[in-house]
């Protein structure tokens, strides 16, 4: 539903053809079809063959509303999948994935909904796992990054998309997004670091306007930016690249910053995703001290020159021509 969705996804197969990350897998927290169609087509132009799932629960809009770049993207360009019906629960994808990784190993870029993140806390044990949700959380991920609200407190009123599904329209949808986001806050295991994007910190960073420029017109990337902006040489906030990059790299490394003196843990209404930083040491008396905190900004043209030096990257992996395949 925004053009830095893709931005995230491309520089995270820049970071990949960097050896900076791993791509372990990809999961739509929304439910318009055609969005898996349009990830795809990005995964396929860098060559990479991501495991990739799509959030198929109760109570978001399965109808767009789809910006041009989702339509263009899966068009005009070749793709492995078209749509959701192709791909398995995004709880699927994670709980398979998961498991098959070494402990506290896996790091979790949350730029959407939190939908399947809700889902994967509440998963009981399956042929993935023994372990249930909470539990496997606990053993895999050192650290989940979570794009949405604002720090250290949006005043009552949710601030941006992410917690509260404001981008759908529809009562159920914000309903849905609110009681995810609310969910995950209160049942994600305290182990698990978590690092804060806010709304504003994501507005402070334009990024992309130079793809149109760095990058050649094979390019879904440079073309997502160009049928959002319009205009050649327009960029677009970074929220979800930002939140991205700092988990691969940390705050430090990208212009960021951990805030300090903020021990404490972030809380999500659940009847319309406005939040609020808790100043407590820890969610309930008897758990463990917090390990989360918000991302404050430090430089926001590090920042971006960071972000649209790995978006102007050529892909690595990519092979035009699949020169080895024997048909017989
Ligand atoms: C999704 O893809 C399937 C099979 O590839 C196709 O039959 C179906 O019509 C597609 N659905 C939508 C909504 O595009
Ligand atoms: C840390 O926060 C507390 C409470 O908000 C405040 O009283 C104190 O001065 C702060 N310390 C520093 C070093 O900023």
């Amino acid at each position: 539903m925004d053009v830095d969705d893709v931005g995230a996804i491309c520089m995270a197969h820049a970071l990949a053809d960097r050896g900076e990350a791993e791509l372990l897998a990809m999961v739509q927290n929304s439910m318009p079809s055609l969005g898996i169609g349009a990830i795809s087509v990005l995964n396929r132009y860098y060559g990479r063959d991501v495991p990739i799932g799509a959030y198929k629960g109760m109570g978001l809009s399965t109808s767009g509303p789809y910006l041009p770049y989702v339509s263009d993207l899966v068009s005009n360009w070749p793709s492995t999948l078209g749509n959701s019906s192709q791909v398995s629960r995004g709880v699927d994808v994670y709980r398979q994935v998961l498991a098959a990784q070494a402990d506290r190993s896996v790091t979790i870029s949350s730029i959407g909904l939190l939908t399947n993140l809700a889902e994967l806390l509440r998963s009981t044990p399956d042929k993935h796992s023994q372990l249930n949700g909470r539990e496997l959380v606990a053993q895999k991920v050192k650290l989940l990054a979570v794009m949405g609200g604002e720090y250290p407190s949006s005043d009552g009123l949710p601030k941006g998309c992410n917690f509260c599904g404001c981008a759908f329209g529809d009562k159920a949808s914000s309903a849905t997004a609110a009681a995810a986001a609310n969910f995950v806050m209160a049942e994600m295991p305290e182990g698990v670091k978590i690092i804060f994007v806010g709304d504003s910190l994501g507005r402070a960073v334009i990024s992309g306007g130079l793809l149109s420029a760095c990058a050649p017109a094979g390019n879904p990337c440079r073309q997502a930016y160009l049928d959002y902006a319009g205009t050649a040489g327009k960029g677009r906030y970074s929220w979800d690249l930002l939140t991205t990059l700092a988990s691969v790299r940390g705050a430090q490394a990208v212009g960021l910053e951990e805030c300090s003196n903020c021990t404490g843990f972030n809380w999500v209404d659940p009847t319309n995703g406005a939040n609020t930083w808790i100043s407590r040491p820890s969610r309930a008396a008897s758990s463990q001290t917090s390990k989360q905190v918000f991302l404050v900004l430090r430089d926001a043209q590090k920042a971006q020159d960071a972000i649209d030096s790995l978006l102007c990257d050529p892909p690595s992996k990519r092979k035009d021509h699949q020169a080895n395949i024997i048909f017989s």
